[in-house]
């Protein structure tokens, strides 16, 4: 007898969904993002370290600005050491070389105005589910050199809340991480209130409850982290934050900047038809696909500014938008000649980010079927590959007073 008909039956993805949609394993997703939202972990295809090319631009491009801060900065003769801190560091080459360039440009003006060294201590923060682990296992932390450069710890928590004692901290960084919301705003997620996010994942384009729910939860979240870094931060010392922003002009549901690089923006077109495909393929129910929202708001500098100006405490040495080219040009004309290889790169950027709360809604399996349909609609569709888009960046740089 073929042994093989002893074989249970493997249910197909739609049924064993189907199964656990009954056994109510798909309960609504409705935040707790600290517990939840992280960059993907470990050093594969699909890990942040190997997909943080947009933000290590972003950090290129404030490359200069820090230094200039770290200049503003007073220099505390008196401490024999300084804290430095990095705010939604994730894992990977751009903390590591930011702490770095903070820590050298510092140990340079000691050097040469106080004629000492002062020890470093440097704090890598992140939420709890961030993977600490594989930052701590690269090389500065593994290779013992004679000469510290720094001091390292990890720092588990959310940066909208206290992480350190009071006047602990000489230089606060924070890059590509505050665009990052502390939660879903509650409305959103309510079927029967204005704001319910109906066929949408973001907020770029959407009705106007929704965008306004979520500027008022970009405001409160930033005025929350500012006060936090307000009793942190000693006088004199320094905050800087880069993060995702839009054109001062745009309106907040034109997030952004012009239509083509609203159309090719991960979190938009080509997310919303890959949730579509789903619901249409009979994996997911409508109030699954309505229920997920990406927690990300992109700011202008306006309401960068009045968030300072509600806090107090700082002065602000540098406030700027500046605009990134998405990729090189000759990254596009490969992508031109691989449309697959294209949507396979934006699906795991994809995946590097938003994999943790993809998961949380709609669970492993379907949060891998998910990526494939993004997949799928960013390489089919041609017309935007050859077009060129832009992101936005907004930088600070502020002095505690
Ligand atoms: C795009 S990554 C940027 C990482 C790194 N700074 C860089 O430039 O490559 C954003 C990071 O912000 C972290 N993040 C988001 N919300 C946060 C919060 N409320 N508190 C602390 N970290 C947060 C995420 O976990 C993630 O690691």
């Amino acid at each position: 007898m073929d042994s093989s008909s002893f074989m249970p039956m493997m249910p197909s993805i739609k049924e064993s969904l189907e199964i656990k949609y009954m056994k109510n394993e798909f309960p609504i997703w409705t935040g707790g993002l600290h517990r939840i939202l992280c960059m993907q972990g470990g050093d594969d295809d699909v890990s942040y370290a190997k997909n943080s090319e947009g933000p290590a631009s972003a950090i290129t491009l404030s490359k200069s600005l820090l230094i200039e801060g770290i200049k503003f900065m007073k220099l505390f003769g008196e401490e024999e050491s300084l804290s430095v801190a990095d705010l939604g560091c994730a894992t990977g080459y751009n903390t590591l070389a930011t702490i770095d360039l903070v820590v050298d440009n510092l140990r340079r003006r000691y050097n040469m105005e106080c004629g000492f060294e002062p020890d470093f201590e440097a704090f890598f923060s992140d939420l709890p589910s961030n993977d600490f682990n594989s930052l701590f296992r690269s090389p500065p932390f593994t290779e013992h050199s004679k000469k510290r450069r720094y001091y390292a710890a990890g720092v588990p928590g959310s940066f909208y809340h206290r992480l350190f004692a009071k006047e602990k901290l000489h230089v606060a960084v924070s890059l590509s991480a505050l665009h990052w919301l502390s939660q879903i705003p509650e409305t959103v997620l309510d079927k029967k209130s204005p704001a319910w996010n109906e066929g949408r994942a973001w907020i770029d384009g959407a009705k106007k409850e929704v965008v306004e729910a979520y500027a008022k939860q970009s405001k409160d979240d930033l005025e929350a982290f500012l006060q936090c870094r307000k009793v942190e931060i000693k006088r004199g010392g320094m905050l800087f934050i880069l993060m995702a922003g839009r054109p001062g002009s745009n309106r907040p549901e034109s997030q952004l900047g012009d239509p083509d690089s609203r159309a090719k923006h991960p979190f938009t077109s080509s997310m919303d038809q890959a949730w579509e495909d789903l619901l249409n393929e009979g994996l997911i129910d409508k109030i699954t696909r309505d229920t997920f929202n990406i927690p990300a708001y992109m700011r202008n500098i306006d309401e960068v500014q009045k968030a300072f100006e509600q806090c107090g405490g700082f002065e602000i040495k540098r406030l700027e938008y500046q605009r990134l080219v998405e990729h090189s040009k000759e990254k596009q004309e490969e992508w031109i000649r691989d449309p697959v290889s294209y949507g396979r790169a934006k699906a795991n950027i994809v995946r590097a980010t938003l994999k943790p709360i993809v998961e949380a809604h709609v669970g492993t399996e379907i949060s891998e079927e998910l990526f494939k349909r993004f997949q799928n609609r960013a390489s089919g569709d041609i017309a935007m590959l050859h077009k060129t888009c832009f992101y936005g960046v907004i930088v600070v740089c502020a002095i505690r007073k």
